[in-house]
């Protein structure tokens, strides 16, 4: 397992990406909006993982949220996995809670689903399916 991806909340990708950007230099890869989630993302290339920030498409959804109660700052932490479904029913059989029932689709059309906070002793883990 590795990390896919760390998600983190930022006001406006423009003021992420100054920072994370040009003055870090990590490598901008694109981004796009992910209705589902209520999100705008933009991809940064991290070694073999990458960072996302992600900007609420409104008011509401839980980056809005994130940043209304706590401001900027990392969201979620994200594993990938190769079946995610067979991943999901083997953790819920170990009694570990998610957010939603089943995944959704996340940005770069992959399957997602969240892991919650309380199963994960207080960090959001997102699971992201990979197809290797
Ligand atoms: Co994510």
């Amino acid at each position: 397992m590795k990390i896919d991806h760390i998600g983190i909340a930022v006001e406006s990708l423009q003021e992420g990406l100054k920072f994370y950007r040009d003055a870090l230099g990590l490598e901008y890869k694109g981004q796009e909006e992910v209705k589902e989630q209520g999100v705008k993302v933009a991809f940064l290339k991290l070694g073999e993982s990458k960072i996302e920030l992600l900007e609420p498409l409104g008011e509401e959804g839980p980056i809005a949220r994130h940043l209304e109660k706590r401001g900027p700052g990392i969201h979620h932490l994200a594993l990938e996995v190769s079946d995610i479904d067979d991943r999901v029913q083997d953790l819920k059989n170990s009694g570990v809670e998610f957010i939603g029932e089943k995944p959704s689709q996340g940005a770069g059309d992959k399957k997602i689903i969240f892991i919650h906070p309380k199963s994960a002793r207080g960090v959001l883990l997102e699971l992201c399916e990979v197809n290797l």
